[in-house]
This record gives structure tokens, sequence and C-alpha cells, in this order.
């Protein structure tokens, strides 16, 4: 198994212990901070006001730049930037090259699937734009290529 498939079970696993338990309120203590029982994850600090479902804008460094576009509701970052006519770093659009990997600088973004994000990443505010949307008015994000 590689390590993608690992890091991406590894959330999973978390999410189906969860759905296994007949006490919820518990087994949400023992997650780590903003795996959700869908399966998403939901980053941001503080972790309790990332509930604005009315995205406004969202900025993003890579290539040594800074750009700010209008973010969609449902719509993920990556989505957001190519609609802009913005050319950040990416490949797969499914979550699995990690070719567009960033660290959320401000605001929240829900990853709506783990893709070869461990856990660890998540800790580190780490996410895929090409399965994250925003969870905030404003979102900051840098891609990892630029640090
Ligand atoms: S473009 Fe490949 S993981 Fe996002």
């Amino acid at each position: 198994m590689s390590k993608k498939e690992v890091c991406a079970n590894q959330v999973r696993d978390k999410v189906g212990s969860q759905e296994d338990s007949s006490d919820v309120s518990l087994q949400s203590s023992q997650l780590t901070e903003g795996i959700q029982a869908d399966g998403t994850v939901i980053i941001g600090e503080p972790l309790d006001s990332c509930t604005d479902e009315n995205p406004e804008k969202i900025t993003a460094t890579f290539e040594g730049m800074s750009v700010e576009v209008d973010a969609t509701s449902g719509q993920t970052i990556l989505d957001s930037l190519l609609a802009a006519g913005q050319n950040p770093p990416y490949s797969c659009m499914s979550g699995v090259c990690t070719a567009c990997m960033a660290k959320l600088e401000s605001g929240c973004i829900q990853q709506l699937e783990p893709g070869s994000l461990c856990e660890e990443n998540f800790n580190e505010q780490e996410l895929l734009t090409c399965q994250a949307v925003p969870l905030s008015k404003r979102v900051k994000v840098r891609f990892i290529s630029e640090n």
C-alpha cells in the first residue's frame, strides 16, 4: 500500500470508528479535530467559527505572487482560481497528485475528500485546493511549492 493510500485510509478509519459508536458525543471528542462523520475535514482557527456558507474572496499565493479572486459557495478553491483566469499548480484535480497542496493562512475550509492527505497534514493546516471549499467569507492560502 502506498503512503498516499495509508494517509487516506487513516482518515477514513477515524470516520468508520465514529460511525460504529453508539455514543457519538464521546467519539467526537476522540476524533482528530475537524474530521466530520461524513468523511469531510474542516480546518481553520478557531474551528468553531467555521460556519459561514457565503464565501466572498480567496487570496492565494503561488509562483511569487498573491492574487485575490471571487469565491463561490460549494466551488473548490482551485476551481475559483481557474475560473478567474489564474494558473496555480495542479494536475489530477482528484486529490491524488498533491500538486495543488496549500497551507491555510487564514479563514476556514472544508476538505471534501481527504485524498492523499494524512491527519498530520490537517493538523498543520494543509489542504488540497482541488478538494477544498471555503467556509468563511475570506480564505487565504499559500501553495506548498512557495514555501
Ligand atoms: S490537483 Fe492533484 S491533488 Fe489536487
